[in-house]
């Protein structure tokens, strides 16, 4: 059975290619490497001995990205990853973000529609819950006003893909992801953000390294327990697994409606500051960090409620932070190894 997965050069999406990969699916990725080079797709045929071709096509370009579904007209469903995702530049470029995000995700449903591709995930995140109080979140938990243009994409996203589900046939998973991190254990593949990172835990792991002289947190003077952010800290291996599991669950008719969604976090709350602590304690390098005035987009505190992946998906996350901590640190390392016998 054969998937397309769009933005598989990316961080999750190479992640979930070697699950799918490992669960006997067949893989064919479309990328622009807009945020990204083909460097991972290398990763995947060394941990899978399988070679993935990836069609460059931006997505925003429903021409050429008919073409990739003509050429593909076997494939069982579609993983649809491919997005911007700094929070930080979404509120300074919030028209690129529509833009990109919005344009690629209706091209892809007119393709799907066009091909009748059965089944269709969605890479959703938590940040279309917004500044809640009600944690930790539910999937019912009614989504508050987004912080940034980038999660309000993910909301407008989400809404998309209900109203077309409501009239087309196609059968749709909302995955809400929290933070995911991590790499795969081989240390082959992991996230390779292109410039200056975004998220915290590359942040983190390439400070420790050296490429980044100083790590900022972004407040400690939030409503928390050390008043820095919490988040929910997930490995990127579990995230991928729960692709693998929303996908067989739609192929085998296990979903209730047309569409329907999942939060995939590990129900625990972390502090930025812990997350720190727990990288020092597994690498045994000191940060250099500062804290800084608070961010704009960021949310305070959020972590989910992940009994329904647990129980309709058969979902389970098995990685705890200090080896998604691990992990980071041994596949950043990797880079520099590889840095060095070039
Ligand atoms: N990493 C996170 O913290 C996180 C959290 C929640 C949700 N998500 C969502 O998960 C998805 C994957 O995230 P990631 O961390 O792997 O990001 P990533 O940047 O590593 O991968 C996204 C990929 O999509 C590609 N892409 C972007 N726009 C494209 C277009 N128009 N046409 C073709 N390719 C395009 C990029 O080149 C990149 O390789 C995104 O939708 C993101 O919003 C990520």
């Amino acid at each position: 059975m054969k998937v397309l997965v769009t933005g598989g050069c990316g961080y999750i999406g190479a992640h979930t290619i070697v699950d799918l990969i490992n669960n006997g699916f067949d893989v064919v990725s479309v990328d622009s490497n807009i945020r990204s080079t083909t460097q991972l797709l290398d990763g995947i045929e060394k941990i899978t001995g399988k070679k993935v071709r990836n069609y460059k096509v931006d997505l925003c370009n429903l021409e050429d990205t008919n073409a990739v579904f003509h050429e593909n007209r076997d494939i069982v469903g579609v993983i649809h990853f491919a997005a911007l995702k700094a929070v930080g530049e979404s509120v300074h470029e919030p028209l690129l973000y529509f833009q990109n995000n919005l344009t690629s995700l209706i091209n892809v449903l007119k393709c799907v529609k066009e091909y009748n591709v059965p089944n269709l995930v969605f890479s959703s995140s938590c940040s279309v819950y917004g500044n809640t109080t009600a944690l930790p979140v539910v999937e019912e938990t009614p989504l508050a006003e987004a912080q940034s243009p980038y999660a309000r994409t993910k909301q407008m996203g989400e809404k998309i893909i209900e109203d077309y589900s409501r009239v087309n046939d196609t059968q749709s998973i909302l995955l809400r992801y929290f933070n995911p991190v991590g790499a795969h254990p081989s240390a082959l593949i992991g996230e390779l953000p292109l410039g200056k990172p975004d998220n915290l835990v590359p942040v983190i792991t390439q400070t420790a390294i050296g490429k980044i002289p100083k790590l900022t947190v972004f407040g400690d003077d939030y409503n928390t327990k050390d008043g820095s952010c919490v988040r929910d800290y997930i490995h990127v291996m579990d995230i991928a697994n729960a692709h693998t599991k929303a996908l067989q669950y739609l192929i085998e008719h296990r979903n209730e409606s047309n569409c329907e969604v999942f939060n995939l976090g590990t129900g625990n709350g972390v502090t930025v500051l812990e997350a720190i602590k727990a990288f020092e304690k597994i690498s045994g390098v000191k940060l250099n960090y500062t804290i800084g005035p608070r961010r704009e987009g960021d949310v305070i505190a959020i972590y989910a409620n992940n009994t329904k992946a647990k129980e309709k998906l058969q979902w389970e996350p098995k990685i705890g932070i200090e080896d998604s901590m691990r992990t980071a640190w041994q596949w950043e390392v990797s880079l520099r190894n590889k840095v060095l016998s070039n």
